[in-house]
């Protein structure tokens, strides 16, 4: 922006289509009638997203004024749902998550465990266990399904959920560090980041998260697995104060931040990038009044964000910051927005449909709402502490890094590192 003028450019709606005109306003910054027209003008412009979001608004508004108090969690009908996905065929429309199929058992299992620990059964965790060495025979790195390539989403999602099973039969012995390391470091690029993939993955934020994630869960973290991987994580942070998925100003995203975030955490380099940005870019997601949290600027609330932009808003709390979304309000989106009395499972937003990537999303949020988040032991452990609410939901203590019940994290990295 210029001292003085800024330069307002916008469509007239009635001009949106195949001939766009772009009207070109010249005003000073400084005045404050000119100030109030740029607001207006921004009130103005209507697009597709405006549209939808004036709708989500109207949906969340009725929810909030219909429920006399503050819905409960409707635990049992959660536990049925993330139960039947264990026990019946998934639907017809889920065989575009073939490739995903370490996914599905980590969100799934991770939301049994954190509604209640007891809920991942020895018989679900030996059928978890068996369907990972099933993917991989040789204990790692593990593709999305049996005959697929080793892939960094995969392989981190399938050493969650290991991670959520106890060692029973050994499981935990049979995996393959070596061979993993190996991987990890023949993915590693030179501009710091990681390919998903051998010979045609892409290089982002998530690449990195993933490669972190398992390396430390295995204690396999080395300099040479994270030399220039800072450099990439800061070049990633966007002039918006959130991070894109790649170097020098990719759109900033939630789900890309965590990742960033968190990786950061991880490699104990937080203080490289501008806090003061991304705090305001965390609290700027929230939005008023649907409450919950969008995953990037002009875009919807979303109940998966209460993980990736609540989750990074926790490891902010780690370093002092535990002002940067409204807990309460947040919670207040998840448990009357994304429940439906009649339907089990957890949603994006109203209007949508429950599955198991959202519940487990959305019950860690819930979780980061209802406890609070500090570092102990001289900053290598991660605390999580329930924190006074109305009705507590009951949730596991959670730890915010790995999208993980902390019992968990503490039981796997003992037995590796
Ligand atoms: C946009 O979706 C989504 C992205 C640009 C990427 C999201 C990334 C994650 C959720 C992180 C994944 C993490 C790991 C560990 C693999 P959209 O356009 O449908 O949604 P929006 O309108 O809310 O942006
Ligand atoms: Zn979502």
């Amino acid at each position: 922006m210029g001292t003085s003028a800024t330069r307002i450019q916008y469509l007239r709606r009635n001009l949106l289509g195949r001939k766009r005109e772009v009207v070109t306003r010249v005003i000073s910054t400084e005045d404050e009638g000119d100030q109030n027209e740029i607001i207006s003008i921004m009130k103005e412009v209507e697009t597709d997203t405006s549209i939808a979001r004036d709708e989500v608004i109207e949906k969340c508004q009725a929810l909030y004024e219909e429920a006399q108090t503050i819905p409960e969690l409707h635990r049992d009908a959660h536990k049925k749902f993330l139960d039947a996905s264990f026990t019946n065929d998934l639907p017809p429309q889920m065989a575009a998550l073939d490739a995903s199929q370490p996914w599905l058992l980590y969100w799934t299992a991770n939301s049994l465990r954190v509604l209640n620990e007891k809920y991942l059964t020895k018989e679900y965790q030996f059928r978890i266990c068996e369907k990972l060495f099933a993917i991989s025979p040789t204990g790692g790195p593990f593709g999305g399904g049996v005959g697929q390539l080793p892939h960094l989403a995969s392989t981190y999602a399938a050493i969650n959920a290991l991670a959520l099973c106890e060692n029973g039969e050994d499981y935990w012995d049979m995996v393959d560090e070596k061979a993993i390391y190996d991987w990890l470091i023949s993915l590693k690029q030179e501009n710091g980041g990681f390919k998903t993939c051998l010979g045609v993955g892409e290089v982002d934020t998530r690449g990195v998260y993933c490669a972190l994630s398992v390396a430390s869960m295995l204690g396999i973290m080395t300099d040479e697995l994270t030399e220039g991987v800072v450099d990439f994580l800061v070049d990633c942070q966007s002039s918006e104060g959130g991070f894109g998925g790649c170097p020098h100003e990719d759109e900033a995203h939630g789900g890309y931040t965590f990742c960033a975030v968190a990786s950061l955490h991880i490699l104990d380099a937080i203080d490289r990038i501008n806090i003061p940005n991304l705090a305001k870019w965390c609290s700027q997601r929230q939005l008023d009044p649907e409450r919950g949290l969008s995953g990037r600027s002009n875009k919807l609330v979303d109940g998966c964000y209460s993980f990736w932009v609540g989750g990074t808003a926790a490891v902010m709390e780690l370093y002092g910051l535990d002002h940067l979304i409204n807990k309460s309000s947040l919670r207040d989106y998840i448990l009357y927005c994304c429940q439906n009395g009649s339907r089990p499972g957890l949603r994006d937003k109203p209007g949508t449909h429950p599955d198991l990537y959202h519940t487990n999303y959305i019950l860690l949020g819930l979780a980061l709402c209802e406890n609070s988040f500090n570092l102990s032991d001289n900053g290598k452990a991660v605390q999580c502490k329930p924190l006074p609410v109305t009705a507590p939901s009951h949730l596991s203590s959670i730890n915010p890094i790995y999208g993980l019940p902390t019992k968990n994290v503490q039981k796997f990295i003992s037995h590796f590192v």
